[in-house]
């Protein structure tokens, strides 16, 4: 059987170095936040290029709280795609805020500063901040979804959620926005063993302000100057994810070998569009996600064969019922449901088993299409 993904493929590599990360964590007696946490952090944030990173307790909570230390509250309405987790949208949802769905771009799956400007100017109100979720592991265009965002005074927060790693113009996603999540979720390019997220910011302010909101609203022990929460990167975590941070650019560099094997062995099957990204982008292919109009055959085909896939996501944000209470029209949106599929991809899969897969999604389709 070949996985979709693998989200512990790398423990059995890294098992010496996890072993005496926790062994340290355990011995230091200091389990919550405490230097583990803040070594992690500091290394975060070199890494992605901000001044300041904050963990948190996952990246629900990370969209969620970048959100909050940028001034979104009860009543705002924040702008975001409805092709996403639903995790982006809850955060949105659980801060008392309401969602302004944007469609996006069909070809690369992801918003752009024109879907974003046509979702504003049809909003029923004011719109406060935009969430860009760089989705898959590629990347909604930053600089001109920032600077729509600045030119029309809305605060800009990046979901780096699937995208630990990728460039724009050969800067980190999370530098650009005034705030940006991610989710160290074990399935993500970079991965804890367990639950885990982080807030990354260049604004001493919101930074200072995820730190009071993820503990109590706490600036002092006990003192609450804000009701805040209890959402915080957990010390073994950190220690665990501080293994993995080095290997991050190795790993993406492996899925994106992967990603090329698909890309030339797909090449020219009437009907399939494959991954795209716009030339700026250095995308990490947290997903290989290609697009037919045969998916739901496609997949139990390659299921018969032995090959795993996904649908990120069947079912889009707006479409789903807790989000009833506010409908969009977002043609892009509802198609792309209905095509995508996500071939197998993690760094260790085998080439040859790559080949294998390509080769049968082109048997099918030269078949049947
Ligand atoms: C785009 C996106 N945003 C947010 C999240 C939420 O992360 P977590 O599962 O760590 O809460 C995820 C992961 O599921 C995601 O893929």
């Amino acid at each position: 059987m070949i996985l979709q993904s693998s989200p512990v493929a790398s423990v059995d590599e890294d098992k010496a170095a996890i072993a005496a990360a926790v062994e340290r964590v355990v011995r230091s007696g200091w389990y919550v936040l405490g230097p583990e946490v803040e070594a992690f952090e500091r290394a975060f944030a070199d890494y992605i290029g901000t001044a300041h990173a904050v963990g948190v307790g996952n990246g629900t909570d990370a969209v969620s709280l970048a959100l909050e230390a940028v001034g979104v509250g009860p009543g705002h309405r924040v702008a975001l795609p409805a092709h996403t987790a639903v995790a982006t949208a809850a955060a949105v949802m659980s801060i008392g805020a309401e969602p302004v769905w944007v469609d996006i771009d069909p070809a690369t799956c992801v918003i752009t500063a024109e879907t974003l400007a046509a979702a504003l100017d049809a909003a029923p109100g004011p719109v406060k901040a935009a969430v860009a979720v760089h989705l898959y592991g590629g990347v909604a265009d930053p600089v001109a979804i920032g600077a729509l965002c600045r030119a029309r005074g809305l605060k800009f927060v990046e979901d780096c959620a699937q995208a630990h790693g990728a460039r724009w113009n050969g800067r980190r996603v999370g530098s650009f926005g005034d705030a940006a999540a991610f989710s160290f979720y074990p399935t993500k390019n970079l991965g804890a063993l367990g639950d885990g997220g982080i807030v990354a910011t260049s604004d001493a302010r919101a930074a200072e302000r995820v730190r009071l909101l993820r503990q109590y609203g706490w600036r002092e022990r006990y003192v609450s100057d804000e009701v805040g929460r209890n959402s915080r990167l957990d010390p073994i975590q950190a220690a665990i994810l501080g293994v993995f941070l080095p290997r991050l650019d190795a790993r993406n560099a492996q899925r994106r070998a992967i990603a090329a094997i698909y890309d030339a062995a797909l090449a020219g099957i009437p009907g399939l569009a494959l991954p795209c990204t716009a030339p700026e982008a250095e995308p990490v292919f947290h997903q290989y996600v290609i697009q037919t109009a045969a998916r739901d055959g496609l997949a139990a085909f390659l299921r018969d064969n032995g090959i795993g896939t996904a649908i990120h996501y069947p079912v889009p944000v707006h479409r789903q019922p807790a989000y009833a209470r506010f409908p969009a029209a977002l043609p892009h949106t509802e198609a792309a449901a209905r095509r995508i599929l996500s071939l197998p991809i993690y760094p260790q899969l085998p080439p040859e088993a790559a080949k294998r897969v390509a080769e049968r999604v082109r048997a099918y389709l030269c078949r049947t299409v």
